[in-house]
């Protein structure tokens, strides 16, 4: 009986307030919403409004728009629709072209230029394991005993997932790809938890930025490689030529950018030239 109540009562998302939701949404952060997600969003921020005090969908719009949370709702908004998935050493085979591939090239071209830096972005990093993966990887090439200075930046627009990415402590799943040799060498284990070891931490800065802001994205500028993996593919194409343009700006010239596996950027850019390491297509800046 309670629960049929609860159902009853659940707020409504009318078709304007679809819109104005996801109009909101667009112009923050890039992420387009069709018609069929209508009834996701409905079902995903029902409970949200309940939480925070409110009634009707329409009470949210307004709380979005002229709140001082607002900023931070926004980010919880995106976090209910956008995944945070990403684990340690995700996608082995795209990162044999960066380990084997890319930085085996910039290491040799770097030398000759007697420039020992390697600056590595991961954009949209999400809970942090990918730049200390990319951190990892670079210690593992020997890097870090050779003299070079190592800079990876993660960064995200979500506040709550660079909280997790700072505290750098992880449960299993997370580290499920990794070696017993990697998980030796990288991680404190206590309990069932795993701390990124000091030597790694202290190699990875994060910051918040959001792709579509060109002010933010210009913070991080002249890096080597950009990891961009697992978040284009929620962009429409006008968004995600902002979000390349803005990659683009921050890579120095002749720097290598990955994208995810199932993300492509036919008919988003032609700045860049797409070289195939490992089996793996990476975007080159030229
Ligand atoms: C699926 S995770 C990708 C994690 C990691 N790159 C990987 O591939 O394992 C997607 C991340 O994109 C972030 N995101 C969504 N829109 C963004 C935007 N406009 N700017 C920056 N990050 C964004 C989300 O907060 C989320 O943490």
């Amino acid at each position: 009986m309670t629960t049929l109540m609860g159902l009853q009562n659940k707020p409504k998302l009318s078709k304007e307030a679809f819109d104005q939701l996801r109009t909101l949404i667009y112009a923050k952060c890039g992420i387009s919403f069709s018609d069929a997600k209508k009834y996701l969003l409905e079902s995903r921020l029902a409970k949200r409004i309940e939480a925070r005090g409110l009634k009707t969908f329409e009470d949210y719009i307004y709380f979005l728009n002229y709140d001082a949370q607002k900023e931070s709702e926004i980010v919880f908004l995106i976090n209910t629709i956008v995944t945070n998935e990403t684990s340690f050493y995700r996608d082995p085979v795209q990162l044999k072209g960066f380990d084997q591939g890319v930085v085996p090239k910039l290491v040799e071209e770097k030398k000759k230029a007697n420039n020992k830096r390697m600056k590595v972005w991961s954009a949209a990093s999400s809970t942090g394991e990918e730049p200390y993966t990319l951190a990892m990887m670079l210690l593992e090439l020997g890097l870090g005993n050779e003299g070079w200075s190592i800079e990876v930046t993660g960064s995200d627009i979500s506040d709550n997932v660079l909280r997790s990415a700072k505290a750098a402590t992880y449960e299993q799943y997370a580290i499920r790809n990794a070696t017993p040799q990697q998980l030796a060498r990288f991680f404190d284990q206590k309990d069932k938890m795993y701390t990124v070891k000091q030597d790694v931490q202290r190699l990875v800065r994060y910051k918040k930025i959001n792709l579509m802001n060109s002010f933010e994205t210009r913070l991080i500028k002249d890096n080597d490689v950009i990891f961009c993996r697992n978040v284009l593919i929620y962009f429409d194409d006008a968004s995600k030529k902002k979000a390349v343009a803005n990659l683009y700006d921050s890579l120095a010239k002749g720097g290598y950018l990955f994208i995810g596996f199932s993300e492509s950027l036919h008919d988003i850019t032609r700045l860049f030239k797409p070289v195939r390491f490992c089996g793996t297509m990476v975007y080159q800046k030229i």
